[in-house]
């Protein structure tokens, strides 16, 4: 794992924490609904950020633990965890490197996190390791479209998207889920094939 990455990351949400309301206003409300629709029981929710998506989760949920690796992103989530109608429990963590019991989980949530992870394929293997078996991973990600032509132009355009964001434009984060052993059941497309909702599972 690339130390320094990761400190870039935490250092860049750390200094973003307080604007980061205006990247919400990009985000239909519509796209956190469908994503927490499918989680239940007992949940865990990584990159949580400032907590956009706590007000959307269903009385199916039990429990949530929400964890990031920029304080001052969960700094800002604990307003909205304290109005949660779901016990909420906030902690800094990496999700490359999770300090959770294997198998502990219902489900597992992540919304545009990946594309920023410096290791996605470590960050989900931990992701299914804490999962039980059976277990739901849902992700809301952007990522790199299936169509050469706009393939292409992402490609072109990522090494500035990362110096700029820190964020990877053209990562192909639906087969990195399936890379990590997961067993895709739902793919919905709600930016044409850029913007998408993956419900997989653990399959053993
Ligand atoms: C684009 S923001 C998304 C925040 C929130 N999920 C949302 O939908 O508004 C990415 C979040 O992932 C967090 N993050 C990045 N790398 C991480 C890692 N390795 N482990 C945990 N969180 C991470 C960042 O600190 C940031 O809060």
């Amino acid at each position: 794992m690339d130390s320094e990455e990761n400190e870039r990351v935490k250092t860049k949400y750390d200094n973003i924490a307080g604007i980061y309301g205006v990247v919400d206003l990009l985000i239909p409300d519509a796209w956190r609904r469908r994503a927490t629709s499918f989680a239940y029981d007992r949940v865990l929710e990584v990159g949580v950020g400032t907590g956009l998506n706590l007000p959307y989760y269903s009385d199916h949920c039990q429990e949530i633990i929400g964890i990031d690796v920029s304080s001052r992103m969960l700094d800002k989530a604990r307003e909205k965890a304290a109005q949660c109608k779901t016990p909420v429990k906030l902690e800094v963590m990496d999700v490359q490197d999770l300090r959770l019991p294997s198998g502990s989980f219902d489900c597992l949530v992540a919304t545009f996190v990946f594309c920023t992870v410096p290791d996605p394929i470590k960050g989900l293997k931990e992701c299914y390791r804490v999962l039980r078996p059976g277990g739901r991973l849902i992700l809301l990600e952007h990522m790199g479209s299936d169509k050469s032509v706009l393939r292409c132009l992402m490609n072109w355009l990522n090494p500035i998207a990362v110096m700029l964001l820190g964020d990877h434009i053209n990562r192909n984060t639906a087969d990195l889920v399936t890379g990590a052993r997961f067993g895709t059941q739902i793919m919905e497309y709600l930016l044409w094939d850029i913007v998408r909702v993956i419900v997989a599972e653990r399959t053993l």
